[in-house]
């Protein structure tokens, strides 16, 4: 089995968008107006030039991570982790927690030195794999991207 994480391309976007609506368990039609919405978000990710990390087995994407710079007090100068997905069947198998740990890695090399990110209060699983990875809870005012019903994590490198 080959694992590779790469900068995704344009031509990555239909099947990132499949891979966030099936983590999610959402429907992933393509037909549908919520696929075509995601494949817009994510697309303008890199028409933003944005950072976007795909995750393949044997060539085919698994998994991704999308950062974006966002300065908003008091994260000034942090990488904002956006969106990360494993798709269902390859969950729970330490894929996450390399890509992650790659995106980190090539945020520090960038020049960042912190990341924080927002995480539904009641996805249990995902605050328990950030409270692992190494994030920390943090008490805030204002969120960065969603509204309320979301906890902010933060880490240092
Ligand atoms: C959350 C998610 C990204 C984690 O990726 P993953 O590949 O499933 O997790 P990993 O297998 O890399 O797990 C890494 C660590 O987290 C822990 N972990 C993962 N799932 C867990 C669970 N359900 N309960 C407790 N710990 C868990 C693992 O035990 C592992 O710890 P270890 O390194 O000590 O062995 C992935 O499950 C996912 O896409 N979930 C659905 C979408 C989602 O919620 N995304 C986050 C949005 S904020």
């Amino acid at each position: 089995m080959r694992v590779d994480i790469r900068p995704a391309i344009y031509s990555d976007c239909p099947k990132l968008a499949k891979i966030k609506l099936l983590a999610r368990g959402e429907n992933a039609d393509e037909s549908s107006a919520r696929f075509q919405s995601e494949l817009r978000y994510i697309t303008a990710f890199l028409d933003e030039r944005q950072s976007v990390f795909v995750q393949l087995i044997d060539r085919a994407p698994m998994a991704f991570c999308a950062v974006r710079e966002r300065n908003i007090k008091p994260f000034i100068g942090y990488a904002f982790i956006k969106d990360l997905y494993v798709l269902p069947e390859w969950q729970s198998k330490g894929f996450g927690k390399k890509l992650l740990m790659h995106t980190l890695r090539t945020m520090r090399g960038n020049g960042y030195m912190n990341a924080v990110l927002e995480c539904a209060e009641d996805n249990a699983r995902a605050r328990k794999f950030y409270e692992k990875f190494g994030f920390e809870k943090r008490e805030v005012n204002q969120k960065i991207g969603c509204s309320d019903g979301y906890v902010t994590y933060t880490i240092d490198f």
